[in-house]
């Protein structure tokens, strides 16, 4: 196992009907500022439950963060939050509000350009204390640092994370996937799948239990998934789902491992490009990614085919086989895998553009053996098309 620390602060309060106890998870007193999406949380009820838990604070609200959240809106929070001298931020809805809250919150503590956050010529060291009510599982934003903001003005998706920006306590409550669109859910198990993809599928190590642990999660996803999005109201699936989309990026299962996340790093730039849902660009670049790195991957692909999807033979048979097993498991989950499915847009310069985006950024090899080449980039995406 490689050398690691392991550090996650986050108090995870998970269940149905927990928010009675939200008060006591902030600090007395407290200036708060309620921060929330596009307006789902008043239809659900999630809003009234949440003013109600936190009778007897003084409460400012923050609402119209969007999916893959603006740093040009986020910023209006920043401004409300220096005026109105807000002391603690609650996050209430997916991941792109937890993200935002944590860009928001970084932002407020940083003296220089809080763009050099997103540039990562920053790296965030202060931060106003933020906790989060959960409304979409999928991220894992809710047990982690990292945050991913979108530019209008330049169409970039960027990351950043630190030690400031794990959320002080997240809500977990399952029930609240009842309300979400079906394509929601499919995109929270594809996101959460993803996550452990990026984690586990690199080369052969000896971490065992942290293979286990990975191979736990995908088959959990894989027995829970197609069911928890017919049936969301089935509190033992919702469970299950919930908790999976929080380990599967809260750190643990990164430990001691080799890593790799091109395909996540590809799929901002088809979120950024097309708007396509985050979920859905991961969905499109692994099936290439997989080909185009099959020798490189080739004993992983193996071992997730054998242990996860029950194949067997040799491991170049069983290895090809795995990358069909996962396209079949996408299009169950309702994913087309093709970028040509999922925009209107004229896609003919995508790769060109995207090799260019990494190649400004002066990022030139990628992955866990930094063997992805900016022409391999090129490759995966072409055959995306
Ligand atoms: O904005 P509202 O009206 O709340 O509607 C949202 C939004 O339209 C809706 N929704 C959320 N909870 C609901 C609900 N609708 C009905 N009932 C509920 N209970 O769902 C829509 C999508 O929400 P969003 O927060 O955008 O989805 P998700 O949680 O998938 O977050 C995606 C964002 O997270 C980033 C992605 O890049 C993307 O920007 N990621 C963050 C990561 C992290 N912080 O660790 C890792 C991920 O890989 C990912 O990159
Ligand atoms: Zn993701």
């Amino acid at each position: 196992m490689l050398n690691f620390e392991f550090y996650n602060p986050t108090k995870i309060i998970f269940g149905k009907d927990q928010l009675h106890k939200l008060s006591k998870e902030i600090p007395q007193s407290s200036k708060i500022l309620m921060v929330y999406g596009g307006g789902s949380i008043f239809k659900n009820g999630v809003y009234d439950k949440v003013k109600s838990a936190l009778n007897g604070f003084e409460v400012l609200e923050f609402g119209g963060v969007e999916p893959n959240p603006y740093y040009e809106t986020l910023m209006k929070a920043v401004e409300i939050i220096n005026k109105e001298k807000i002391d603690f931020v609650l996050a209430v809805g997916g991941g792109s509000v937890i993200d935002g809250v944590k860009f928001i919150v970084a932002a407020v503590a940083y003296q220089g350009n809080p763009l050099d956050i997103l540039y990562r010529k920053h790296r965030p060291v202060k931060a106003l204390p933020f906790g989060t009510v959960l409304t979409l599982p999928a991220t894992g934003s809710e047990m982690n640092s990292g945050s991913v903001v979108s530019i209008k003005a330049t169409q970039e998706k960027l990351s950043f994370g630190s030690e400031v920006t794990f959320p002080k306590f997240s809500f977990c409550d399952p029930t609240v996937i009842i309300s979400l669109p079906r394509r929601q859910i499919q995109n929270g198990v594809i996101d959460a799948f993803s996550h452990v993809l990026e984690q586990y599928l690199t080369y052969k190590h000896d971490a065992v239990l942290q293979d286990k642990i990975s191979e736990s999660i995908l088959k959990t996803l894989i027995e829970v998934g197609p069911k928890v999005a017919e049936n969301p109201n089935d509190y033992v699936l919702a469970s299950d789902f919930m908790w999976c989309c929080t380990m599967a990026l809260n750190g643990l299962i990164s430990k001691g491992v080799p890593t790799d996340w091109v395909t996540h790093m590809i799929g901002h730039e088809l979120t950024a490009l097309y708007g396509i849902d985050h979920a859905r660009t991961l969905a499109i670049i692994f099936p290439s990614l997989y080909r185009v790195m099959f020798d490189s991957k080739k004993e992983k692909l193996a071992q997730l085919g054998k242990e996860v999807f029950g194949l067997s033979g040799n491991d170049d048979e069983a290895a090809q086989q795995t990358i069909l097993e996962l396209e079949k498991f996408f299009h169950t989950m309702g994913m087309k895998t093709k970028i040509h499915q999922n925009t209107t847009e004229d896609i003919s310069k995508t790769a060109d553009f995207i090799k260019d985006r990494f190649e400004k950024r002066r990022v030139s090899v990628m992955g866990e053996k930094q063997n992805i080449t900016l022409d391999k980039i090129k490759e995966i995406v072409s055959l995306s098309y």
